[in-house]
């Protein structure tokens, strides 16, 4: 088969991924956590042949040379045209990175006749976004090493993720950069790794026990350090937005209420709370009132990238 489609989804850490020990190989500083979701989705079709690289997302030609290292690792040498399309709104800043490039390892070597592990196919996503080695595997996905591992499937737990749209746009500092000038720079950048060394097994002991207010809560302490570090880079890195905080505040007043939500947040300014399916609409609906949000996605726990068949 020269041709291959797959679809990945993007995850969202609870556990966060924010500093490499190896810059090239992109190899994490501590352990992460995330969870695959369902309504942030890529579909990749890779087809080998060709005279030229030709990528295109969304339907508008790309760079392809992040897409070739990827083919290189891989050991494809042919041409490829890469199409491939996300199902979210890429351009207010949504984590894509992580779908695509776990779409494009799974669909680039299905093209290519070469049979991976999920591990191998992890290590190799991974060379394109460190957290795409999360949503190869997907469901709960924890990574240490060269590649992430599924520490429980999506059915383990039903919980819902509502995406809180806080810009629109493309951010201002990629996680790439912001990353390394928060490890080079930060004076708190030590004792955040060794925050996250602590936080890993605790969440996985949590998750196991499907102990939401105790998940919840090291998910948004995990997250507002890792932004505390960031805060304390030289220059420092803002990713947030006005709407970015009232959404903290809205999720802390109905925490009050006895509401169970907690907030996390990545490199940007969306914040994605985490609740019981019974409460997302409620949820939801408070988000949506906080100004300055501009959608909010509510989202399920998904599984990990699979080629797709063609019939
Ligand atoms: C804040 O995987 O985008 O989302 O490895 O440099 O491509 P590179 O970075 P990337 O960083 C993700 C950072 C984060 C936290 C996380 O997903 O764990």
């Amino acid at each position: 088969m020269t041709k291959a489609t797959a679809v990945a989804h993007a995850n969202i850490a609870l556990v966060k991924y924010w500093g490499k020990r190896d810059e090239k190989l992109l190899l994490p500083q501590a352990g992460s956590l995330s969870i695959a979701l369902d309504k942030l989705r890529t579909v990749t079709t890779v087809e080998l042949g060709g005279a030229k690289d030709v990528f295109e997302l969304d339907g508008a030609a790309q760079d392809p040379s992040r897409v070739r290292a990827l083919l290189d690792a891989a050991g494809i040498s042919e041409k490829a045209r890469v199409v491939s399309r996300n199902d979210f709104p890429t351009a207010a800043g949504l984590a894509s990175s992580a779908s695509g490039f776990a779409a494009l390892a799974v669909a680039a070597c299905a093209a290519a006749g070469l049979r991976r592990t999920t591990g191998e196919l992890s290590a190799l996503a991974r060379l394109g976004s460190g957290s795409a080695a999360r949503s190869v595997p997907g469901g709960w996905a924890v990574w240490e090493g060269e590649s992430a591992r599924q520490v429980q499937p999506p059915q383990h737990w039903d919980l819902r993720f509502c995406v809180a749209l806080c810009a629109a746009g493309p951010k201002l500092t990629g996680s790439r950069d912001g990353m390394r000038s928060s490890k080079e720079t930060s004076p708190f950048h030590a004792a955040w790794i060794e925050q996250c060394r602590r936080d890993l097994p605790e969440a996985l002991r949590l998750l196991e026990q499907r102990d939401l207010p105790g998940l919840g809560a090291l998910a948004e302490r995990n997250a507002l350090r890792m932004h505390a570090d960031a805060l304390a880079a030289d220059p420092p890195l803002l990713y947030w937005e006005p709407a970015t905080i009232a959404c903290l505040k809205e999720l802390q007043l109905l925490r009050g209420r006895g509401v169970q939500a907690w907030a996390t947040i990545d490199a940007g300014p969306h914040v994605v709370a985490i609740c019981a399916p019974a409460d997302a609409k409620q949820v939801e609906t408070r988000l949506r009132g906080v100004s300055g949000v501009k959608d909010v996605l509510v989202c399920a726990p998904a599984g990990g990238a699979q080629a797709v068949v063609p019939f």
